[in-house]
């Protein structure tokens, strides 16, 4: 079995996902493998693997093998509460018994906000690097997730406010985040938890030197700015790089795993059924450096 990574055609746009193949990922990758993994990230940002039918530990071994994790400090389940280790995110709509969760069960409504366009961890002082999500069990329909490109987003701005987002610093929470969808329902220890950080708007990145924006959900400010018109230029940076142009959108199969580059990739989660069972978990590589380290 050989490597090898192909285009995945979003007709007529740039490309940014690959598919990958010759690899099975319930075996510990080989260096060449790694290397290969590494490689196509770099290229396209989003690699797609299908027909992965892997456990937690396997997903483990496979993401320890790209880099150190993080760990899942931005989930809002209490520790009794966890249906997987903390090593890992969970994304799905299951309690710990696996039980779909109510419609307005807190955690469910606090991950309504991966419908927002993010990159994840962007809210931790040290951000994430590589996610890597495996979908076990997907909804019959709806549930795709969507990624957008933010280096093209980048290239594709005018000169002058490539000039004027340069240098800029923007403040990030998942207490922002969530405000916007209504969501306020946090403890005084989560608003401590998830105190603002400070990211970079414009990064490098470190291997391919192409600069990105670094957008969020989770930003909320910019340093030095009035709050409403920090807010009203987020947006229409965000309008402007989540252009279908700017976008592949990933149809689910069951035992697919994708994993996305948050450096320069934004990403969220389309509607599914909320009686469906939709269970996905996420292991994700740290950045290692804040992104204020990665100057354009
Ligand atoms: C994530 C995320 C989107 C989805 O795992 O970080 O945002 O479609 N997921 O579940
Ligand atoms: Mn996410």
């Amino acid at each position: 079995m050989t490597i090898a990574i192909a285009p995945i055609d979003p007709v007529g746009r740039a490309f940014f996902a690959g598919v990958v193949s010759g690899i099975d990922l319930r075996k510990p990758p080989t260096a060449a493998e790694v290397a290969a993994v590494h490689d196509g990230m770099d290229e396209f940002g989003v690699l797609v693997f299908h027909d992965q039918d892997i456990d937690d530990e396997q997903q483990l071994a496979f993401s320890r093998a790209l880099g150190p994790l993080e760990t899942a400090t931005g989930d809002i389940a209490a520790p009794h509460e966890r249906r997987v280790s903390m090593d890992l995110n969970d994304i799905s709509n299951l309690d710990k018994n696996n039980k779909v969760v109510a419609r307005d069960d807190r955690r469910r409504l606090f991950g309504l906000g991966n419908q927002l366009w993010h990159s994840d961890s962007s809210f931790k002082p040290v951000p994430a690097k590589y996610s890597i999500l495996s979908a076990r069990t997907i909804p019959p329909t709806g549930g795709n997730t969507e990624f957008a490109d933010m280096r093209a987003a980048y290239d594709a701005l005018d000169e002058a406010t490539r000039r004027e987002v340069h240098d800029l610093v923007c403040v990030h929470s998942q207490i922002f985040s969530r405000g916007i969808l209504g969501f306020t329902d946090f403890t005084e220890e989560e608003r401590a938890k998830w105190a603002p950080v400070r990211q970079r708007l414009v990064r490098r990145h470190p291997r391919t030197g192409r600069l990105s924006l670094y957008l969020s959900s989770h930003a909320g400010g910019i340093e030095g700015w009035p709050v409403p018109e920090a807010r009203a230029f987020l947006r229409d940076l965000t309008e402007h790089a989540t252009q279908r142009r700017f976008v592949y959108a990933h149809v689910w199969r069951p035992h697919d795993l994708v994993m996305w580059d948050n450096r320069v990739t934004m990403h969220r989660a389309r509607r599914y059924d909320h009686t469906a069972v939709r269970d996905m978990r996420r292991t994700t590589l740290t950045n290692e450096v804040s992104s204020l380290d990665q100057a354009p």
